[in-house]
C-alpha cells in the first residue's frame, strides 16, 4: 500500500486508519457526520486534529486524474477544495495476483486498482441542498447562480473544461456577504492550452441540463423561493455565464487618442476582481482606431493584492472589502502622524491595530462558524451603519464593541 500525502502540514498518514479496506468496510466510529452533497461514488469524512478530511473511493486512475486537476487549479488560485493526498496500491493480495497477467497491459491492471483521494474539507462551506432546504429567500438562490457563473467562467479563462458543472458538485461560501462557489468535483476535467468556443458552449450546455435537474430534485423535495421554475433558474445561469465572459474578453474599440480609455477598461476589469495579463491592440482604419482585447485575464487581483500587502489570504470579495478598509486607513494615519505614510506601510499597522485587534475582542462563541475575515466584514457593515445612525464616522474599534453588544444581546433573545 502506498500513502501519498502531499499537503506537508498533514500528517494523516501516521494514522492507524484501515486505509487498505473499502471506506464501506471501516467502522463507523471512524467518521463525523457532516452536510454533504449527493454523489455517486462513497464519499466519507474523518476527523484528525482540528480539522475534518473528505475521503471519495474511486480507481486509482480516476483519483490520480482528479487530484492533479485539483492540484493545478488551486495553484492557479482558483477557488477549490484543497488536495490532501492518495492512498493507492491498497489491496496487496490483488496486487499480487493481478500483477502476473496484468504485466503487458496496465489498463487491465486499473480495474484492480482502488484508489482513495483524500481533500481537506472546505471549512465553513455548505451544500446546496441544505442552503435551500433551511429556507433562502430568491435573491439569495440568484447569488448562488451567479457564483457559480463566475466559478466555470473562472475554470474557462484557465483553459479548464470541468465537464461535470452542477450544484451538487460546487460547495458555497460566505464572502463578504455574497457567496463564493467551489469546485468540489474535479473528475471529469481537463486542461487545454485554450478552450474552443465549441468546447466553452457544451460544457456549460451540461451545466444547463445538471443544473435544471438539480433544481427539479429540490423543487419535488422542497419547494423553490418564489415558486421559481428550475429550467428559468438554469436559463440565467447561462445568461450570467455569457454576461460575465463578454465583460472580461469582448475587445472595445477606442479613438487613437483615446488612450486613457485603456486605463478605464483595465480598471474596470480590475473591480470584478481580475488582472490583465496582456493586452492586445489592433489598429483600424488608417490608425485612427484601436481595437484593444484582454488576451490574458487572471482572477484573483484582490486576492492578490491584499496577500502582499497583509499576508491574509481570503475570499475575492473579502479582499476587495478589507482592501477598501485600508485605503480608508491611510489616510487617516498620515493625519495621524503628521506625515504622508506609504500603502505598505498603512496595510501593516491596519493589520495589527485594526483587524487583529477587532478580531481579538470576539470570542468564538460569537462567531457563528464565520472565518476571521467574514468576521471583519460583519464589523465593517456594522460600522457603516452606527456610523450613519450617529451620523458622524464612528471608528472600527468602537464599532466592534458595539457589534459585540449586539451580538451578545441576539444571544439572550435566542
Ligand atoms: N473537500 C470537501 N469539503 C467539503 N465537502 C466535500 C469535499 N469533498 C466532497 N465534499 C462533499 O461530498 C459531496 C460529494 O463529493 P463529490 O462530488 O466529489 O462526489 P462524487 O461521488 O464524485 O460525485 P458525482 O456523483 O458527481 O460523481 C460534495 O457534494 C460535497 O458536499
Ligand atoms: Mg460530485
Amino acid at each position: 500500500m502506498k500513502i501519498r500525502i502531499y499537503s506537508p502540514s498533514s500528517s494523516l498518514a501516521n494514522l492507524g486508519y484501515p486505509w487498505s479496506r473499502h471506506l464501506n468496510d471501516w467502522p463507523d466510529r471512524c467518521f463525523v457526520d457532516v452536510p454533504c452533497g449527493i454523489h455517486r461514488n462513497v464519499v466519507k469524512f474523518i476527523q484528525y486534529e482540528d480539522n475534518i478530511y473528505v475521503l471519495k473511493e474511486l480507481r486509482t486512475h480516476v483519483a490520480k486524474k482528479e487530484l492533479a486537476n485539483l492540484h493545478k487549479l488551486e495553484a492557479l488560485g482558483l477557488p477549490v477544495v484543497n488536495s490532501v493526498g492518495l492512498v493507492e496500491k491498497r489491496d496487496e493480495a490483488v496486487e499480487e495476483a493481478s500483477n502476473e497477467y496484468t504485466q503487458d497491459s496496465p489498463k487491465i491492471k486499473d480495474m484492480f486498482d482502488r484508489g482513495l483521494l483524500i481533500t481537506k474539507f472546505l471549512d465553513g462551506s455548505l451544500p446546496y441542498r441544505v442552503i435551500i432546504e433551511r429556507g433562502i429567500n430568491y435573491t439569495r438562490l440568484e447569488q448562488m447562480l451567479d457564483s457559480l457563473a463566475q466559478l466555470l467562467v473562472r475554470v474557462h479563462l484557465v483553459g479548464f473544461y470541468w465537464g461535470d458543472c452542477s450544484f451538487s458538485n460546487a460547495l458555497f461560501k460566505r464572502d463578504a456577504g455574497l457567496l463564493t462557489a467551489f469546485l468540489v468535483d474535479a473528475e471529469t476535467g481537463e486542461f487545454h492550452k485554450k478552450l474552443s468556443k465549441g468546447q466553452r458552449e457544451y460544457d456549460l450546455e451540461l451545466a444547463h441540463l445538471n443544473i435544471a435537474g438539480d433544481l427539479m430534485d429540490l423543487e419535488a423535495h422542497c419547494g423553490l423561493p418564489n415558486d421559481a421554475d428550475p429550467v428559468d433558474l438554469a436559463d440565467s445561469l447561462v445568461s450570467k455565464y455569457h454576461y460575465f465572459w463578454g465583460q472580461l474578453t469582448d475587445p472595445i474599440e477606442i479613438g487613437a487618442n483615446e488612450q486613457y480609455k485603456i486605463d478605464q477598461f483595465i480598471e474596470r476589469i480590475n473591480t470584478q476582481g481580475y488582472d490583465i495579463g496582456e493586452l492586445e491592440i489592433d489598429t483600424l482604419v488608417r490608425g485612427t482606431r484601436l481595437f484593444v482585447r484582454p488576451v490574458n485575464v487572471e482572477p484573483g487581483f484582490n486576492r492578490k493584492k491584499l496577500q502582499k500587502l497583509t499576508g491574509l489570504l481570503v475570499g475575492e470579495n473579502q479582499a476587495k472589502r478589507l482592501l477598501q478598509d485600508i485605503y480608508r486607513y491611510q489616510p487617516y494615519l498620515s493625519g495621524m502622524k503628521k506625515q504622508p505614510v506609504n500603502i505598505g506601510s498603512a496595510a501593516r499597522r491596519w493589520l495589527i491595530d485594526i483587524y487583529q485587534t477587532s478580531l481579538d475582542m470576539i470570542a468564538v462563541e460569537l462567531r457563528d462558524h464565520l472565518d476571521d475575515a467574514e468576521v471583519f466584514h460583519e464589523i465593517l457593515e456594522h460600522r457603516w451603519y452606527i456610523s450613519e445612525q450617529q451620523k458622524k464616522d464612528v471608528g472600527t474599534i468602537e464599532a466592534t464593541k458595539s457589534y459585540v453588544r449586539l451580538r451578545l444581546s441576539l444571544r439572550e433573545i435566542k
